[in-house]
């Protein structure tokens, strides 16, 4: 079969449960790119409500319409990164599922491209001048985001006044620069891709008016977060711990405090020696360190009913494990060198890896 078009636009629109907005999408998409050769493709991450039927038929009517199908897989920002990835066209955008993004802007987008050629990416934002924040956020929400965005101009030394937008078009070209530095987990890919272009990029702003949701409920919540200061620090870090890891080293500091705690506790009751305690601590702290990890560090392959208590149990030996590689590394070291606190965190960090290995290889392995 011959293709019958060649886009040079392709849209990605991420999709976890948004089969009410494809149809609505496709069609304000219709009217909105009438000048230009474009194509949608949905990324679904096997949404539960069918999302992925919906496109598919869809698409049987429209041959601008695509679908990529992901199974065992979630995460905006990778769902992201494999629809541009499945495009051919030399320009790509990402736009909601759920109609909060002004679709009309994609033309200006478009043309601010087509104009210059030095232009690598324009962002929708939604804070310049005539762009608003709408009724769309609440303003809690509107308030975390501010911070996050100050945040994340200050320490990625990014200027672009929106870096959270989910909302924006490159060149594919640009994008193929920085590829391969990019983290698939986590809600935040523009400002991940400002921060991996070091500053070399020409970026333009395009002001919108931020939208309530179509159908369906937004999938950002606390841990989105507390992800993204993941995202900030592995940045810092030069990439060299991956965002899980940073979650997980977080997570595991806020076992110490949790541990020292139930100690304290567990103290206070009469009878209770000092050993007992310890040892109720530690699972108090290990049960505490699932759950967070669970919910946070392993937020795309979160355990629930019979495999949560599995995985309790599977993290419980691995934490022991942990304890053992920890403590012997420390004898070794202290063996052939004699300083206490290099031995001893030289352990720690030996039990850190062994532990973010193992719960990665064993309690929350990739199905
Ligand atoms: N494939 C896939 N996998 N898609 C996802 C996933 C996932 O794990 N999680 C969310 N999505 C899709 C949603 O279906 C939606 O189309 C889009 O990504 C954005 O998710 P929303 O749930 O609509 O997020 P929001 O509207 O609360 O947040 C928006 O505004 C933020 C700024 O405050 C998004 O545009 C964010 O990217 C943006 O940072
Ligand atoms: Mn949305």
């Amino acid at each position: 079969m011959t293709r019958t078009f060649f886009p040079d636009l392709t849209v990605v629109v991420p999709t976890y449960n948004e089969r009410g907005n494809v149809r609505p999408l496709v069609a304000l998409l219709e009217k909105a790119l009438e000048a230009i050769n474009w194509e949608v493709v949905f990324v679904d991450d096997d949404s539960p409500d069918g999302t992925a039927r919906e496109v598919r038929a869809v698409a049987r009517e429209n041959p601008r319409v695509r679908v990529l199908h992901r199974i065992g897989r979630r995460g905006l920002s990778g769902a992201c990164i494999e629809g541009f990835l499945s495009s051919i066209a030399p320009i790509i955008a990402v736009i909601d599922a759920d109609l909060q993004h002004d679709e009309t802007r994609l033309a200006v987008m478009f043309q601010a491209l087509a104009d210059d050629p030095d232009l690598d990416l324009v962002v929708g934002s939604r804070n310049v001048e005539d762009g608003s924040a709408g009724t769309g956020l609440s303003s809690l929400r509107k308030w975390g985001s501010d911070r996050a965005n100050g945040l994340a101009r200050r320490l990625l030394k990014i200027t672009v006044s929106d870096p959270m937008s989910g909302f924006f078009m490159l060149r594919r070209s640009s994008f193929n620069e920085i590829a391969l530095d990019l983290q698939k987990q986590g809600f935040k890919i523009l400002a991940d891709m400002l921060s991996a272009s070091r500053g070399r990029w020409k970026v333009r702003e395009v002001p919108y008016t931020f939208r309530e949701r179509h159908s369906g409920t937004s999938k950002m919540d606390s841990t989105t977060t507390v992800e993204f200061l993941g995202l900030l620090i592995s940045r810092l870090s030069g990439g060299l711990l991956p965002i899980r890891f940073v979650l997980f080293l977080m997570v595991g500091l806020s076992g110490v405090v949790v541990q020292l705690a139930a100690v304290r506790l567990a103290l206070a009751l009469p009878g209770v020696a000092f050993f007992w305690a310890q040892i109720v601590g530690v699972f108090v702290a290990m049960t505490t360190n699932f759950i967070l990890n669970n919910k946070l560090t392993y937020h795309d392959r979160t355990l629930r009913g019979r495999e949560f208590f599995r995985g309790l149990l599977s993290f419980y030996v691995v934490c022991s494990l942990g304890a053992v590689a920890n403590v012997g590394t420390a004898q070794a070291i202290f063996s052939v060198w004699p300083n206490w606190a290099v031995a001893s965190l030289v352990g720690a960090v030996m039990g850190a890896l062994w532990n973010f290995w193992a719960s990665l290889l064993v309690t929350w392995r990739a199905r």
